[in-house]
């Protein structure tokens, strides 16, 4: 496995790879790598012959300056778990090879944003926006892996696809899960004991509000209450929010929509850390 360090290092190697008719496969992540990103990896390198893995904490896209300065930086062990899992070059830049200069350009993803993460972190899709067409550009992928753990950054980056025509095949893959259910993510080594004893029940609060939905339950705002309530429950934990939104718009629900898939989404808070989980019900 390589590691590129510059943008114009990227471009070279994607030109190269583009000229011999090879598949570019693009795994974007922030780094503090778990076995989710690594199945994307896996993935990508059964799909294609040229696998980037990118890692960069992207300064644009934190509203919250104590969250970027914490975010797990573990440049060394990532790479070491990359290259087994068929990743071929590693793209580490530096915030300075990606903003030269301060960018100008805003992106507005109109309701898509105005709802969940992008109402509680203003900016924050402007800034994956920014960073994802920046890392499309350079690497010209065939085909770019997102979690769905973020279900509206695969929400937002679908419509950037769109709406900027990049030539890629958009792949989304399940939430890859602890024994005992919490969601993967980079931010839970955050996560003390404490904290992490009661962790499992942000998705225990998700199962419940999908046990109500498959039964029935009369409203959205009565499944919202009751798994909100549960959550909630666990003193250590502070709801930002439980929304029960359509799968494909986010737009919160104020009635059951027939053969539509429903989104169960939460954003909460456990000792000084923000997590973020997701059901869809189909
Ligand atoms: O999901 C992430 O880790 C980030 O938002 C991404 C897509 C790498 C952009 O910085």
């Amino acid at each position: 496995m390589e590691i590129l360090h510059t943008a114009a290092e990227l471009q070279a190697r994607a030109e190269m790879w583009r000229r011999e008719g090879r598949r570019i496969g693009l795994v974007p992540t922030m780094g503090a790598l778990h076995e989710g990103h690594l199945q994307l990896v896996r993935a990508a390198a059964r799909e294609c012959n040229v696998v980037v893995a990118t890692i960069f904490v992207n300064p644009t896209q934190f509203n919250n300056a104590d969250d970027f300065r914490l975010y797990p930086r573990l440049p060394e062990a990532d790479a070491a778990l990359l290259a087994p899992a068929g990743c071929t070059a590693l793209f580490l830049p530096t915030v300075e090879q990606m903003y030269p200069q301060p960018t100008v350009l805003r992106f507005d993803f109109g309701p898509l944003e105005r709802v969940m993460e992008g109402a509680h972190r203003p900016g924050h899709f402007n800034g994956v926006a920014t960073i994802v067409s920046k890392l499309f550009h350079l690497s010209c992928p065939h085909r770019a892996y997102f979690g769905q753990k973020d279900l509206q950054q695969v929400a937002i980056v679908r419509q950037l696809v769109a709406d900027l025509s990049f030539d890629l095949k958009l792949v989304a893959f399940p939430t890859v899960r602890e024994a005992d259910g919490l969601a993967m993510s980079s931010r839970n080594r955050r996560l003390d004991a404490a904290a992490r004893a009661v962790a499992p029940r942000l998705y225990q609060g998700l199962q419940l509000a999908e046990e109500l939905v498959r039964a029935g339950q009369a409203t959205p705002s009565a499944v919202q209450t009751a798994a909100a309530g549960f959550v909630a429950a666990e003193p250590q934990i502070t709801l930002e929010y439980f929304e029960v939104a359509d799968a494909h718009t986010l737009q919160p629900l104020t009635e059951w929509q027939p053969g539509r898939p429903v989104a169960l989404c939460l954003a909460a808070h456990l000792g000084g850390v923000r997590l973020i989980d997701n059901v869809v019900v189909s």
